[in-house]
């Protein structure tokens, strides 16, 4: 690259709109768990993108994928019978409950679609008074009007004009609300099996099958968004496995791609054909570069190994977290699954996440927040040992430097 064409951090501010604010450092190459910035610095990325990169960065199963693709076909329209595509939605209806697949390019758009799918069933079986959708406060679901607006945020949908209605926020994990709200009115609940943006929260076990019990006594549909929490993060598949609550709908995305942009909306045989021809659509959705992508990722994710391994990952990191704890008393918890982990900070560190993202971003280490309290890590599912322990090691420096 030459001098003038070099890319800096204050082109971002000249060309870009501002919705984001990046950091200084630019990344510009990554291998497995390591990535390096125009420098030549090299990082540990506890990062994984936000829990994305669950092979690592350019896997040789992911490269050979798109380079063989890339090679053969890079587009159809879906008026065409796509072979990646549905060698991909094969393999998905073989991993999980579902039956049908619908894809998209995002989590958003995967929920706008489990969202729709949710209200026309509703519309269809039993009529237009049964449209309410239950979601949960600070749940997070993506940023297309519907899906923000479902999202537990309202600071994320204030401010866009009138919203998409009949929405009602119930506190998460608070049984007795939810069966005091509850009605045969209600046409979904959407909730994410792990509340990952909210702060790494799992349900209880008595939560979320109370929630499977009052959808079935009241004909409503279990959306459980996985865009976070699916493809291996939390050492099943998909969450849903290791909770033993079966949803109607999914939606995944993030993982699914290991990078590359994909997202799918996965349902049962009864519930399909509600998105008859005409429906529901996208221009990319099941383009074959993705699918072909995502299809390696699921022939390694699926594998026991791996799922066995982000287990023994998980406790490396619960180990070498504990230590840190013990040094600096920084932590109230370290709460989450498999590699989507949360160390909640305590009292006397309350509003320092971001300063703890900041100190180990110096360090050479990437990790990420989930609210100002709580720091998160979502590693690819296949980091190693060694890297593990080096990151370790660059965020008890980092967190040395801050008391
Ligand atoms: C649980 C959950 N749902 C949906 C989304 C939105 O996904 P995307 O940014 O791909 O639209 C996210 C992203 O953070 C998420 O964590």
């Amino acid at each position: 690259m030459t001098v003038e064409n070099k890319v800096e951090r204050s082109l971002f501010d000249e060309v870009m709109v501002p919705c984001y604010n990046p950091m200084e450092m630019i990344p510009v190459k990554g291998e497995g768990a390591r990535v390096w910035d125009q420098q030549g610095r090299e990082y540990i990325d506890f990062a994984g993108g936000i829990a994305v990169s669950c092979l690592g960065h350019c896997h040789p199963a992911m490269v050979d994928a798109v380079t063989e693709q890339a090679n053969k076909l890079w587009h159809l329209s879906n008026v065409m019978t796509n072979e990646p595509a549905l060698r991909l939605a094969k393999k998905l209806t073989d991993v999980c409950f579902a039956e049908k697949v619908f894809f998209a390019n995002s989590g958003a758009e995967a929920n706008e679609a489990a969202l729709k799918l949710a209200r026309r069933w509703a519309a269809d079986v039993h009529g237009p008074e049964k449209s309410e959708i239950i979601a949960f406060k600070q749940g997070f679901h993506g940023r297309t009007f519907f899906t923000v607006t479902v999202g537990g945020q309202a600071a994320y949908s204030d401010g866009f004009g009138p919203k998409p209605g009949d929405v009602t926020h119930l506190p998460y994990n608070d049984i007795e609300a939810l069966e005091a709200h509850i009605s045969d009115r209600t046409c979904a609940i959407m909730m994410e099996p792990l509340q990952g943006e909210g702060g790494i929260i799992s349900p209880t076990s008595e939560f979320v099958n109370t929630v499977r019990e009052l959808c079935d006594k009241h004909n409503a549909l279990l959306i459980f968004d996985e865009v976070q929490t699916g493809n291996g993060r939390t050492g099943n598949f998909y969450a849903y496995q290791g909770l033993g609550v079966t949803p109607d709908i999914l939606s995944t995305a993030k993982s699914l791609g290991g990078g590359f942009p994909i997202g799918a909306m996965l349902t049962t045989n009864e519930l399909a054909p509600h998105l008859k021809v005409g429906t529901h659509g996208s221009t990319y959705g099941g383009n074959p570069l993705a699918c072909a992508v995502a299809e390696a990722v699921v022939d390694v994710v699926s594998q026991p190994e791996t799922l066995e391994g982000v287990k023994v990952r998980e406790a490396l990191f619960r180990d070498g977290l504990e230590k840190i704890n013990e040094k600096y008393q920084i932590f109230s918890e370290v709460r989450g699954k498999g590699l989507l982990l949360g160390a909640a900070l305590n009292d006397e560190w309350q509003g320092r996440a971001r300063d703890v993202l900041v100190a180990a971003g110096k360090e050479g280490l990437m990790v990420l927040v989930a609210g100002a309290n709580v720091v998160r890590f979502t590693p690819s599912l296949v980091i190693t040992k060694e890297e593990i322990e080096e990151g370790l090691a660059k965020l008890d420096k980092a967190i040395a430097s801050l008391v």
